[in-house]
């Protein structure tokens, strides 16, 4: 079964207008792989940058996060159909960030899953243990519960046009690396969970990433592992020749 590579490049809150213009002037003139999905995620003041450049240049975009609402009195909010129109056909969900420091519950996360395959999105599902968690060998636990959440009331259809990305909350801008065995483990855990609720050959077809502290040096080894699709990527998305060469030794 070969399932679509996916890296993602989240710039969470980095990068001001002539940054992300310095950005990708630089990638859009690199070269690389068509092999996969390459998804860049930057603030939304980053937005109708990427819309200017990466118009037809194979290359998606998509925001960090949105609101759970169509519109109204939410202020300081934004929209899905607000990030439709800059061409975004990407969301992140429930990324730790947003999870540990803005408090999104699993319920949240759920909603706002669904609500962007309604919009016609594509969401990335992040889940992942904190290291108490680890430490106290909740792993799998706290996975299992956080993909059976997020899928709540979902059909077969639904679920295949997602994306997963296991992030252990540890290994995320630490330095810390997970080892490939404990993300081949991790990423397996959520392919279990999807095979229990969907079916082995469903889960099959699902892109799992790994992300956490990941390289360019270090993502063959993490995409050597089976279960292992690509990779979410916070501080090395940053430079252009970084990630491009992440991308491009990713897919080798
Ligand atoms: P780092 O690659 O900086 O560890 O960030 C990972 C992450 O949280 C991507 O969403």
């Amino acid at each position: 079964m070969t399932r679509r590579k996916v890296f993602g490049g989240n710039w969470k809150m980095n990068h001001g207008l002539s940054e992300t213009e310095n950005f990708l002037q630089e990638f859009i003139n690199t070269k690389i792989s068509s092999d996969c999905d390459v998804v860049l995620f930057p603030p939304f003041t980053g937005l109708h940058l990427m819309q200017k450049y990466l118009k037809a240049s194979g290359i998606s975009y998509g925001a960090q996060n949105f609101h759970c609402e169509e519109k109204g009195a939410y202020t300081g909010e934004v929209s899905l159909a607000m990030l439709k129109e800059l061409g975004c056909t990407w969301v992140l969900t429930g990324h730790s960030e947003r999870r540990e420091i803005f408090k999104e519950s699993d319920e949240l996360v759920a909603k706002k899953t669904r609500m962007a395959l309604d919009h016609g999105f594509t969401p990335m599902v992040c889940i992942g243990e904190t290291l108490d968690e680890r430490k106290a060998g909740k792993t799998k636990e706290k996975l299992n519960h956080q993909v059976r959440a997020a899928l709540f009331g979902m059909s077969e259809t639904d679920v295949l046009k997602l994306t997963f990305a296991y992030e252990p909350i540890w290994a995320i801008g630490t330095g810390v690396n997970a080892s490939q065995s404990d993300a081949q483990e991790g990423v397996k855990l959520v392919r279990d969970t999807l095979a229990n609720l969907y079916g082995q050959s469903i889960a099959n077809q699902i892109s799992i990433c790994y992300g956490g502290s990941v390289k360019p040096n270090n993502i063959e080894g993490y995409m050597s592992q089976a279960d292992i699709d690509g990779g979410l990527v916070g501080g090395a998305s940053l430079k252009a020749d970084d990630f491009s060469t992440l991308v491009n030794n990713g897919v080798k």
